[in-house]
């Protein structure tokens, strides 16, 4: 916890008492903040900053773990600080206290599909390559891509000396200057849709995250978020093996 709360509402927090409770072991010197024992009235701590000890153990309070699925619009980031001041993902939670962070990144230009979470063991695996969590976009490129430009993505190209694993890719309309496909890859390597259009001479001009696993954004406004539970999010993992099954 980043901001600073009662003493007695973080001693009630963390489960020590109820809030009256507190107030009068903090009045009867079972208290301890930064090393002095506090029996004032209304002194309020930052619990990231300060130790509060209560009968000489220290005290924290677990935040409770929270999964969110965010409609990320273009012009956010998905740092959590920007040195340039542009408006950064976290700034479209407002009710969210926990201190969540991206699953993973978007361009800044990219909208779409975006998880936050405080828990980071699941983020971690989530993100891990082993899981091959899968990720479907819908870029919209210059141009018209023959079949064998496209058949290139889908087995796999060199980025950086190193080949990308197998694509999913479905042509979903052509317009006059430009094509819409839809492409599902599992790997996380930065601006890798950009760069793998780039390379079959198909620069993206707008990109969109449709799903992430199983996590579409159906019926969820761009710059809107909705809180998932746990087993909603670990229900990305299964659709890995669907996708296994619609490809074997
Ligand atoms: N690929 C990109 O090129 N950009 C993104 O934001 C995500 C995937």
């Amino acid at each position: 916890m980043e901001k600073p709360v009662r003493l007695q509402k973080f001693l009630a927090m963390a489960g020590v008492a109820s809030r009256r409770k507190a107030e009068e072991y903090i009045a009867a010197g079972r208290v301890k903040v930064d090393g002095k024992t506090v029996t004032a009235r209304g002194v309020k701590v930052t619990p990231d900053k300060q130790i509060v000890l209560f009968d000489n153990r220290q005290i924290t309070v677990e935040e409770s773990s929270i999964y969110i699925l965010l409609n990320k619009p273009k012009g956010y980031v998905t740092t959590l600080s920007d040195p340039q001041g542009r408006p950064i993902v976290t700034s479209l939670l407002p009710g969210v206290k926990e201190r969540v962070f991206p699953v993973g990144r978007l361009d800044l230009d990219t909208e779409g599909a975006l998880i936050l979470t405080n828990d980071g063991a699941l983020a971690q695996s989530i993100q891990h390559p082993s899981n091959e969590v899968h990720k479907t976009y819908q870029a919209e490129i210059k141009g018209h891509p023959d079949k064998k430009s496209l058949q290139r993505l889908e087995k796999g190209i060199r980025i950086e000396g190193k080949q990308t694993a197998p694509a999913r890719i479905r042509r979903r309309k052509r317009k006059k200057n430009s094509s819409i496909i839809e492409i599902t890859i599992h790997e996380g390597r930065k601006r890798q849709v950009k760069i793998m259009f780039n390379a079959i001479g198909h620069p993206v001009l707008h990109l969109k995250r449709l799903a992430y696993g199983s996590l579409t954004l159906d019926g969820l406004p761009l710059g809107k978020y909705k809180i998932l539970s746990k087993n909603e999010l670990k229900n990305i993992f299964s659709n890995k093996l669907l996708y296994k099954q619609k490809n074997s």
